[in-house]
């Protein structure tokens, strides 16, 4: 997957994106769409206009094959994805799955979402929650330990997640992997790693927009633990109407969908996927392992060039924020979370971009 070849064969499926006068590096945080993410969303709206409600075969089908392509990614059977809106949305179905407040542990790296509604379901005495750093995370006398595979600050890749998944389940704790920058970049295995629950979504480095998240749920609990955040969508045999009582879920995975859903965020998410699996992770890691060792090679002061690190590379400096705003001035999309200053080079970018970017934020510093 070389410079030529990319240039030749998975460029001109982007040719609306990469007229933007810039050098983008900013592609783990919104992904940059192909030009058939619009054509696909165009489609589906079509299908409404013309054939009224004869469209929700359209996105049903639409919704499913984001389920499969989403589980083929991650190691999943595409009945155990659930689609939802955002990450948020998945942690607070498990949340509220518990039948007694939860013990919670989460490592101090989350992302603000996820931080946030830990935070305020802590406020308003819903969950009890400890906050410690993710490689001193203690799961014992927790029920849930939350904990990203990729942190978004740093990159820093977790190390040795199996081990941290035994040990939590060793000391009786359920464990939610927040994969979101993780999924599309290394490769990821949910079964194989015996994860509880995971959540991720589509608008980083699978192209697809916001708005297309999912919620993995692991076989054994997907159909035992129940989840108030609901809707007749998780009905067994919804189109029946039936009301028994208690009332009945649909099975596996669809017992955690909600109420009716929004139909274009999957279906704008397809082209991303599924160039994604048509390039294949590995690949995609190895041509962004050449891209980082590139660019801190030339600005060595960068870090997260190693396979111990995710998609981007970092410039930790106190006035971070004010780097992204001066690269921007200068044609230069990148961005900054805290101390650190976060470059993501993709398969859209040149050789050229990262030296010509090297060489604006060299000027800076
Ligand atoms: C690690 C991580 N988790 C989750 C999210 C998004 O969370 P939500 O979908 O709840 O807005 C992001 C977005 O940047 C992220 O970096």
């Amino acid at each position: 997957m070389d410079e030529d070849w990319l240039r030749e064969e998975i460029w001109p499926r982007f040719s609306r994106v990469l007229k933007r006068d810039e050098i983008y590096l900013a592609n783990h945080s919104l992904g940059r769409p192909p030009d058939r993410a619009a054509e696909d969303v165009r489609a589906a709206l079509d299908a409404w206009y013309e054939d009224m409600d004869g469209a929700w075969s359209t996105w049903i089908e639409g919704r499913e094959k984001f389920r499969l392509l989403t589980g083929r990614l991650v190691g999943a059977p595409k009945n155990l994805i659930i689609p939802k809106t955002s990450a948020g949305q998945g942690l607070r179905a498990v949340l509220n799955s518990f039948t007694r407040k939860p013990r919670v542990v989460m490592s101090d790296g989350e992302f603000d979402s996820i931080d946030f509604i830990l935070r305020v379901y802590r406020e308003q005495g819903r969950i009890e929650l400890k906050i410690e750093h993710w490689r001193e995370l203690d799961p014992r006398g927790a029920d849930l330990v939350v904990l990203s595979t990729v942190m978004f600050r740093s990159g820093e890749v977790v190390s040795e997640l199996p081990k941290r998944i035994m040990e939590a389940h060793a000391a009786g704790a359920l464990v939610l992997l927040d994969v979101y920058h993780h999924a599309g970049v290394l490769p990821l295995d949910l079964t194989a790693l015996k994860a509880d629950f995971a959540v991720g979504g589509s608008y980083k480095y699978t192209r697809g927009g916001p708005g297309a998240c999912w919620l993995y749920v692991r076989p054994g609990l997907v159909d035992t633990l129940r989840t108030p955040d609901t809707g007749w969508f998780a009905k067994k045999d919804m189109f029946t109407y039936a009301r028994p009582e208690p009332p009945e879920f649909a099975a596996g995975g669809d017992a955690w969908l909600e109420s009716t859903p929004p139909v274009l965020a999957p279906i704008q998410a397809l082209a991303g996927l599924e160039l994604t699996l048509e390039l294949g992770v590995e690949r995609i890691r190895e041509h962004n392992l050449e891209q980082k060792k590139l660019l801190v090679s030339l600005l060595p002061p960068l870090a997260g060039e190693g396979t111990d690190a995710g998609a981007f590379v970092t410039l930790k400096h106190r006035g971070a924020q004010v780097l992204a705003g001066a690269l921007r001035e200068r044609k230069v999309k990148a961005d900054a979370r805290g101390d650190y200053l976060r470059l993501c080079p993709d398969i859209l970018n040149p050789r050229a971009d990262l030296e010509a970017a090297a060489i604006k934020l060299k000027s800076l510093l």
